[in-house]
């Protein structure tokens, strides 16, 4: 028994040289499975207890368990230092640096055609019109049959018109082409008076060039109540001309042809740029056409249930990406669909 107790001994005296010098948690537990598991040389020396004389198996026991019992209670003193420490390193570790400078998040803008469209629609709104919403995907019957669009109409045509496949009739549902049938669809909810605008985007089968590109965006208005006149139609286009473009602004009336009015117009406008005597803006002439405008025809108003004969009303419909690009100088209409910021960014 002496020479396993010598040798139990300098074991003790080697673990805990080791304990005292381990530095982490996944140390000490990989001793303890050293020192105490069933492979170390303390379960040995248990094991082999067994074949020992009782009084000599008592005391070379009891010797084994002091030992296990100290080295036991080392363990778990010097792990829980152990955890203690690198508990505090990971939190000073973490520790959240309140005096470095934050990351700032873009800041984002909306797009100048929004910003005119709303700016727009706010004219309006000023003046007691509501707003009202119709579908991108319209069908031919608000989109042009309502609208007394004669079926041969030349606006009908694949050429000009992009239709959807949906339904029976290859030409039953289109994507609209103007914000026209809003008016239709409105009428046919709400009894007269109306005082209506409805802002949204448009589709053409147009190549994009300078002034033109395959989707772009209109306002709708229309205005319908008892005596309602042409003159009623020039002096609310030309308050919104000088409220958008300044105070200064003169507009022009030119005979036009609309199948949905009658008389129909193009209003013009000064251009903002030369002031009237001619450039580049607006080809030497003075004069930027605006919008198309009217009278609203009977056979609309008998298409959805209104009484032609006690009510009258005018309708205009203005570009709004082409304003936004008359007021703001931007050479390429497609410079508002390029996903390039530089452009974007200089209208805040
Ligand atoms: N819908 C026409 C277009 O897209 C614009 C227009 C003209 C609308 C006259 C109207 C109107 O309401 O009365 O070219």
């Amino acid at each position: 028994m002496d020479d396993v107790g010598a040798r139990l001994q300098g074991l003790e005296e080697e673990a805990l040289a080791r304990l005292a010098a381990a530095g982490a948690v996944a140390e000490i537990d990989a001793l303890e499975r050293e020192v105490l598991g069933s492979a170390s040389a303390i379960a040995q020396a248990r094991r082999g207890l067994r074949g020992l004389p009782d009084a000599e198996r008592r005391e070379a026991g009891r010797a084994i368990n002091e030992i296990a019992g100290r080295l036991a209670e080392r363990l778990v003193s010097r792990r829980a230092d152990l955890a203690t420490a690198e508990e505090a390193g990971r939190l000073a570790g973490d520790r959240l640096d309140i005096t470095l400078p934050g990351r700032a998040p873009a800041r984002g803008a909306a797009h100048l055609v929004m910003q005119v469209l709303e700016e727009v629609t706010d004219i309006f709104v000023a003046l007691g019109y509501t707003v009202a919403d119709g579908p991108e995907a319209e069908t031919s019957y608000y989109h042009f049959d309502a609208l007394n669009t004669p079926p041969a109409h030349p606006a009908r045509l694949e050429s000009d018109t992009l239709y959807v496949e949906h339904g029976p009739d290859p030409e039953g549902v289109l994507l609209r082409a103007q914000t026209s049938p809003v008016q239709v669809r409105y009428m046919e909810q709400h009894p007269p008076p109306v005082y209506l605008v409805s802002p949204g985007r448009v589709f053409r089968r147009d190549t994009m060039d300078a002034t033109h590109t395959p989707v772009f965006h209109q306002i709708e208005g229309l205005a319908v109540d008892t005596d309602v006149t042409f003159a009623d139609l020039k002096g609310t286009l030309a308050h919104f001309a000088r409220v958008f473009f300044g105070p200064a602004q003169q507009v022009r009336f030119l005979p036009h042809f609309f199948p949905f009015t009658e008389p129909s117009a193009e209003m013009h406008t000064t251009c903002f740029a030369c002031r009237g005597s001619g450039c580049r803006v607006c080809g030497g002439s003075g004069w930027i056409e605006l919008l198309g405008c009217g009278v609203v025809d009977p056979a609309v108003f008998e298409a959805v249930g209104y009484d032609p004969n006690t009510v009258s009303g005018f309708a205009f419909g203005v570009g709004i990406d082409r304003l936004a690009q008359i007021r703001h100088g931007v050479p390429e209409l497609r410079y508002f669909f390029d996903p390039d910021l530089r452009v974007l960014e200089q209208f805040r």
